[in-house]
Formats: C-alpha cells, structure tokens, sequence
C-alpha cells in the first residue's frame, strides 16, 4: 500500500502545505461518503476536497472522527455554494459547513463558481480575508475562475487567491486559465483530473501505460503531477483508492508528457464558468 508520506506537498503562496493528491468526493453520495473516505484515509489519502454543494460534509467530518487520525494529519478543503455568496450569507454558510465537518479550522475554503452575472464575488472574497484573518480557515482560494475573475480579485482586494481549482484533463486543458492562475502565484488544482473516466481510453494514455506497466488512470494523475498541477481523482473502489494514490514509482518521458497534451480539446464536462448562473440549492 502506498503511505501517505510519498505522496509530495505543494506549498502555496501563504506557506500553508497542501498534500499534492487528494480525495474528491464530487458526486458521492450522502449515504455513501463517510464509507468512501474511511477507505480513502485507509489507503493513505490525508487531503479530502468537499463542497457545501455536494450535500456530503457531514459524511466526510464522521470518517475523519471515526479514524481517529490527528487533525494536524489531514488536509480538508470545501467550497461556498453559489446561492451562498455575498457578505452575510457568506458568514452564515461558513459556519454551517463547519458545523457539518465538526472541524474548529478548515484548510481551505473556495467560492465555488464566480457566478458574475450576480457580480458578488468580490464582496464575497472580502468576507474569505476576514475568516483567513480570524484563524478559522488556514488558507482561501476560488474555484472556477477565468482570467477575467481573477484579475479582478486581484486588482480589487487584498489576499491573492492561493488556489484556483478548475476542470482539467488531457481532452481538456484551458491553457489560458492555467497561464493567468500560474502567472498570479495561485495554485493550480484540476477537479475531473481523469476527465471523469473519459480521458482514459486515448491511444496516446493507453501507450504510456503500456510502457510502465500502471494503469491509464495512473498515466492521467501522473501527467498532471508531472506539470505541478494538484489533483482530486474520485473513486468510489479501494483498489482504484490505492492505484490512483501510487504514483511515484514511475516517470513519463517528454515525449509521452507531450503526446498527452496533444489531446487538448474544447470540450468541457462541467459548466462554462462565464454563464454558470446555477444556485447549487436543492
Ligand atoms: P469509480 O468511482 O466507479 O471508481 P474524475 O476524478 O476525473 O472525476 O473521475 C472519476 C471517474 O473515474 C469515476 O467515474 C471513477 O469511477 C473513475 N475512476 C476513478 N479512478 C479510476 C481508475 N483508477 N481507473 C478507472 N476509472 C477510475
């Protein structure tokens, strides 16, 4: 089984140290999730990367009580819904996703989509500086972000973003996005590393595993490690749990890094983040 400790850190731009892979639980279902983490922290996962919006907070708080790990082990982030965003509701929510974790201070907190039909992430962000400031979140990012959105965070507040966390994969790598989160010192988080399993059948992924003998799962992961970038994959099975963190006994040569990014594409899986207009309320 791979430990914990093999897999690398990233530090961002407040010094705060993230754990380079960690467990997404997008899509998991309520009644599954606190399962799917224990086994996530079982196999060695120490990151876990929530949202309000996913409905499951409360699943991942219990495995993270049930294992007993010491909560300086564990990396936890979870993101602002939409409906959620601007000054008082912004508070509010912050609190509720707390109290849904049973955790004192979140590692991370993202606004979740920069909605800018509502125009309200600005303000939103102010309210992130002062919880950061507060001690109750170690550090603040955004999610979503296009190079229009974070310019105006940073041209209009104070606290640089420390991570952007966005939809990439092979067939879908929005170079600009990367460029203007990278070239702000924020960084960069892909959510659908795998392209939700979609990625994975691409001659030029399939060849590369061919070649080291690991999965086309640990060829995608790999690629994204390989250009810095930290990765959330989603398993709901132990022993993808367990493949998806054991990806360090093997490197991608150039050629095989290049052959990949070749797959680059227009086509997103989720939503485009300057029309997203979706409260995430049920
Ligand atoms: P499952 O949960 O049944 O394992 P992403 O992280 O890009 O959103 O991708 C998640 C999707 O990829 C899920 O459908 C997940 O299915 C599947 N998946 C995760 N890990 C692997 C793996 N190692 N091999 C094949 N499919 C995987």
């Amino acid at each position: 089984m791979t430990s914990s400790s093999t897999v690398p850190v990233v530090a961002l731009n407040n010094g705060v140290e993230i754990p380079q892979v960690g467990l997404g639980v997008f899509q998991v279902p309520e009644d599954q999730t606190q399962q799917v983490v224990e086994a996530g922290l079982e196999c060695g996962y120490r990151h876990i990367d929530t949202a309000a919006a996913y409905y499951n907070e409360a699943g991942v708080g219990a495995a993270i009580r049930a294992s007993g790990l010491p909560r300086e082990e564990l990396f936890v982030t979870t993101k602002l819904r939409n409906a959620d965003q601007g000054r008082d509701k912004a508070r509010t929510a912050f609190e509720r996703s707390r109290e849904q974790l049973g955790l004192e201070v979140l590692d991370l907190y993202l606004i979740h989509w920069p909605m800018p039909g509502k125009d309200l992430y600005v303000e939103t962000w102010e309210v992130f500086q002062e919880l950061q400031a507060e001690g109750a979140v170690r550090a603040i990012g955004v999610s979503n972000f296009l190079p229009e959105h974070l310019n105006r965070l940073l041209a209009d507040t104070d606290v640089v973003p420390a991570v952007n966390q966005i939809e990439l994969h092979p067939t879908f790598q929005q170079p600009a996005t990367v460029e203007a989160t990278k070239s702000a010192g924020i960084a960069v988080e892909a959510y659908s590393p795998l392209g939700q399993g979609k990625d994975l059948n691409a001659d030029a992924v399939s060849r590369a595993a061919g070649a080291h003998a690991v999965t086309p799962a640990q060829v995608v992961l790999r690629w994204q490690l390989q250009n810095g970038t930290i990765v959330i994959p989603k398993s709901t099975h132990r022993e993808r749990l367990t493949a998806n963190l054991d990806l360090f006994g093997f490197e991608l040569t150039e050629a095989e890094m290049s052959a990949i990014t070749a797959l680059d594409s227009a086509e997103r899986i989720g939503g485009n983040p300057a029309a997203m207009e979706w409260s995430q309320a049920r």
